[in-house]
């Protein structure tokens, strides 16, 4: 399985499928998150692809993009999260992408919000070795008011 599921750097040419991806409506459901208009989608993308802090990958299963999985610094913290398109849904990718990504990425801690409805999300990160850390608290995810949030930690490197 891992074979086939591959982490590369992000490339202009991805940057439609993540658009695409991202405004699924059971995906922005199942984050609690909200998709964005193109422009704003691209202008973000734009944005964080020239930030030293962050570290962004795409993806790719069967050579296919899959989606991304990214860190970035928010208020002092080291924070992971990450996106498939639906048709890439259920097949350990995110788990194996993600388990690829710690051994990039080596802050630590490092940080997830997860809607609490999201439990694909917070096995993903359990299956890594996150632990929750604060286990509900009121949303600080961009543009939701309604849903409460978990935080999970990891703080093992492997
Ligand atoms: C959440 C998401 C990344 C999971 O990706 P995935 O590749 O399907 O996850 P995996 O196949 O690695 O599955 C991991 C675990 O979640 C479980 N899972 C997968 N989909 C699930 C679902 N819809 N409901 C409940 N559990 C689910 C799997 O069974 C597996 O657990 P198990 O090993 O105990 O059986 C993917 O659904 C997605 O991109 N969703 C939209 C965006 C999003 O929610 N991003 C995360 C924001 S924090």
């Amino acid at each position: 399985m891992s074979k086939e599921i591959m982490l590369r750097e992000v490339e202009a040419q991805d940057l439609p499928f993540f658009f695409e991806q991202q405004m699924d409506p059971d995906a922005t459901r199942m984050a609690a998150f909200p998709s964005r208009e193109r422009n704003a989608f691209m202008a973000h993308w734009l944005k964080i692809m020239k930030d030293p802090s962050g570290v962004l990958r795409t993806i790719l299963y069967e050579e296919q993009v899959a989606g991304n999985i990214v860190s970035w610094v928010q208020e002092g913290e080291h924070e992971v999260g990450y996106w498939l398109g639906k048709e890439y849904w259920g097949k350990g990718i995110a788990t194996s992408a993600l388990s690829q990504f710690l051994k990039i990425v080596m802050d630590r801690p490092l940080f997830a919000h997860v809607a609490r409805h999201n439990t694909a999300s917070q096995r993903v990160l359990e299956k890594c070795r996150f632990i929750p850390f604060i286990s509900v608290k009121p949303t600080t995810i961009t543009g939701v008011e309604d849903t409460d949030e978990i935080v999970l930690r990891l703080d093992i490197i492997d």
